[in-house]
């Protein structure tokens, strides 16, 4: 997406790769809204890392960024003997998907990219084929979004309210983004679009990201406490709700996303809001039968205890929030059952989020 750099505009995209270098390039997120930096990642455990510590997040961006760092590492093998070569392949591979736990997009990217290459019989080969196939896995990312976009756009009516919650946009992606493409296909198709976006403490994705990306774009949008949803829900200024989500289980559509999502799920049940949850096809789960059983990532306390933010000369620091002495605890997603969810929109079409296993055959699910 555009981004301003000074007085030049430029597209570019939140995940890259530099062949020459083997090098993963990404935007250093943590520095947004303040500063804009792309950072280079030169070896597959820098890359894990970077997962890590959030220098990218978003499903389809740790996805794009897992399927680049695994055809990194495997590029990085020297030799040509196939068994030490699967057997580095493996451990990048589990290095990659340790990263970040709840979001499927890294792992789903990985497995298809492994069974792609299998049947190639020297490490040379599967070597360049890994690559060719995170590329592709990353326009691909781009493709689904922009028809996300194009199915999701027909749900915003002319002059259209509408919540989001955390950062599904284009930095969550490799470009477009999920929540965002029907807001930014609205927009471009000439329809008036305000957005409300919830601040979504501890990490505020939403009040540094989804705002930041927003007035890249010119989409009008004001930031939002996160407690301020069920209010202006009340007062008739909400029209529809969209989400992303770093998990959707495709046997019971139910939906991980960044904590609260639960919250406003419930609050526009409340209210008889439209909610829906835009997604790529690399988000859903089609193994995980529970929603028990999806791994949700806890964090360190120090993110709800404090805070990150410039301070009065323009410096960025953590400022401590919370009494000294009390603890936190900081469980970074939750589920929202199906029967809350009024559609998940996807690049094939909306579906209720019941029907996403009836239909699997046409959203890349098991067959048979
Ligand atoms: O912890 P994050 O920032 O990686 O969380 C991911 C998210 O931004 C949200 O959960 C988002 O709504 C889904 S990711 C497309």
């Amino acid at each position: 997406m555009n981004v301003k750099r000074g007085s030049r505009t430029v597209h570019c995209r939140t995940v890259g790769f530099d062949v020459e270098r083997n090098a993963v390039r990404l935007i250093e997120q943590r520095l947004l809204p303040h500063q804009f930096r792309i950072v280079s990642l030169r070896d597959y455990r820098s890359t894990a890392k970077a997962i890590t510590d959030m220098i990218v997040r978003g499903a389809g961006a740790i996805g794009a960024t897992a399927a680049y760092g695994l055809a990194q590492g495997m590029r990085a093998f020297e030799g040509s003997g196939m068994k030490a070569f699967k057997a580095h392949t493996q451990e990048v591979f589990t290095v990659l998907a340790e990263a970040r736990p709840t979001a499927v997009d890294p792992v789903n990217a990985m497995r298809w990219m492994l069974l792609e290459i299998e049947g190639l019989r020297t490490v040379a080969a599967r070597q360049a084929r890994a690559l060719e196939l995170a590329q592709r896995f990353a326009d691909e990312d781009v493709e689904h979004c922009e028809a996300i976009g194009v199915h999701g756009a027909a749900l915003i009516a002319d002059g259209a309210r509408v919540l989001t919650h955390c950062n599904a946009g284009w930095l969550a992606f490799v470009d477009v983004g999920s929540a965002t493409a029907p807001i930014y296909a609205a927009h471009a198709g000439g329809k008036r679009v305000h957005v409300y976006c919830d601040e979504t403490r501890p990490r505020c994705q939403g009040a540094s990201l989804t705002a930041w990306e927003l007035a890249q774009q010119g989409v009008p949008h004001t930031v939002i406490p996160d407690n301020a949803a069920g209010w202006l829900m009340q007062q008739g200024k909400i029209d529809l709700v969209i989400v992303g989500s770093d998990r959707v289980l495709g046997r019971c559509g139910a939906v991980a996303n960044k904590i609260g999502t639960y919250t406003k799920a419930v609050l526009a049940k409340r209210h008889g809001i439209p909610f829906f949850v835009a997604i790529p096809l690399s988000t859903i789960d089609w193994h995980t039968a529970a929603a028990a059983d999806i791994p949700i990532e806890e964090r360190h306390e120090s993110e709800v205890l404090g805070a990150w933010g410039l301070d009065a000369r323009g410096k960025r620091s953590y400022v401590r929030i919370a009494n000294p002495d009390s603890h936190g605890a900081n469980p970074a997603f939750d589920v929202t059952p199906a029967e809350l969810i009024t559609g998940i929109i996807t690049p094939e079409g909306i579906f209720k989020p019941e029907e996403l296993w009836a239909e699997r055959g046409r959203l890349g699910g098991p067959v048979g």
